[in-house]
Protein backbone atom coordinates (compact mmCIF):
# COMPACT_ATOMS: atom_id res chain seq x y z
CA UNK A 1 0.00 0.00 0.00
CA UNK A 2 1.20 3.38 -0.87
CA UNK A 3 1.98 5.86 2.05
CA UNK A 4 -0.75 9.13 1.55
CA UNK A 5 0.31 12.49 3.35
CA UNK A 6 -2.68 14.90 3.69
CA UNK A 7 -2.37 17.81 4.85
CA UNK A 8 -5.23 19.12 7.03
CA UNK A 9 -6.53 22.11 7.65
CA UNK A 10 -4.51 23.96 9.80
CA UNK A 11 -3.94 20.93 11.61
CA UNK A 12 -1.63 18.07 11.51
CA UNK A 13 -0.10 15.86 8.29
CA UNK A 14 -2.34 12.46 8.06
CA UNK A 15 0.17 9.68 7.15
CA UNK A 16 -1.66 6.95 5.94
CA UNK A 17 0.19 3.40 4.70
CA UNK A 18 3.12 1.48 6.67
CA UNK A 19 6.41 2.91 7.66
CA UNK A 20 9.16 3.09 9.89
CA UNK A 21 9.86 6.74 11.92
CA UNK A 22 13.02 6.64 12.94
CA UNK A 23 13.77 8.70 16.40
CA UNK A 24 16.50 10.95 17.01
CA UNK A 25 18.43 8.16 18.86
CA UNK A 26 17.77 5.97 15.95
CA UNK A 27 15.14 3.63 16.96
CA UNK A 28 12.82 2.36 14.59
CA UNK A 29 9.18 2.54 15.12
CA UNK A 30 6.78 0.78 13.12
CA UNK A 31 3.92 2.89 12.03
CA UNK A 32 0.47 2.24 10.13
CA UNK A 33 -1.21 5.46 10.38
CA UNK A 34 -0.39 8.69 12.26
CA UNK A 35 -1.14 12.42 12.17
CA UNK A 36 2.46 14.13 12.60
CA UNK A 37 2.75 17.64 14.24
CA UNK A 38 3.40 20.56 12.02
CA UNK A 39 2.41 23.49 14.54
CA UNK A 40 5.48 23.27 16.72
CA UNK A 41 3.21 22.74 20.08
CA UNK A 42 2.52 19.23 20.08
CA UNK A 43 4.25 18.00 23.28
CA UNK A 44 3.92 14.38 22.08
CA UNK A 45 6.02 15.13 18.90
CA UNK A 46 6.37 13.95 16.31
CA UNK A 47 3.06 13.06 16.92
CA UNK A 48 -0.30 15.84 16.89
CA UNK A 49 -1.81 16.26 20.34
CA UNK A 50 -4.36 18.45 19.23
CA UNK A 51 -2.78 21.50 20.64
CA UNK A 52 -3.01 22.85 17.35
CA UNK A 53 -6.25 24.10 18.15
CA UNK A 54 -5.55 25.47 21.42
CA UNK A 55 -3.10 27.91 20.04
CA UNK A 56 -5.15 28.70 16.50
CA UNK A 57 -2.37 27.48 14.17
CA UNK A 58 -3.01 28.44 10.77
CA UNK A 59 -0.78 26.71 8.18
CA UNK A 60 -0.55 26.68 4.09
CA UNK A 61 -2.91 24.17 2.80
CA UNK A 62 -1.50 23.90 -0.53
CA UNK A 63 1.83 22.05 -1.50
CA UNK A 64 4.51 24.45 -2.67
CA UNK A 65 7.05 23.56 -5.50
CA UNK A 66 10.15 23.01 -4.28
CA UNK A 67 12.57 25.82 -5.60
CA UNK A 68 15.44 25.19 -7.75
CA UNK A 69 18.62 24.77 -5.17
CA UNK A 70 20.99 25.42 -8.39
CA UNK A 71 18.85 28.72 -9.58
CA UNK A 72 18.76 30.37 -6.55
CA UNK A 73 22.59 29.95 -6.03
CA UNK A 74 22.86 31.34 -9.38
CA UNK A 75 20.83 34.35 -8.78
CA UNK A 76 22.54 34.68 -4.96
CA UNK A 77 20.16 33.35 -3.25
CA UNK A 78 17.82 35.46 -2.62
CA UNK A 79 14.86 36.03 -4.27
CA UNK A 80 12.79 39.54 -4.78
CA UNK A 81 10.28 40.97 -2.82
S1 LIG B 1 -0.44 19.86 14.49
FE1 LIG B 1 -1.62 19.11 16.11
S2 LIG B 1 -0.48 19.56 17.87
FE2 LIG B 1 0.71 20.34 16.24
Amino acid sequence: MPINIKIRDNGPYLVEGEFTLTDAQGNPVEVKKAALCRCGGSTMKPFCDGTHSKIGFKGANEAVQESDPAAAHSSGGTSST
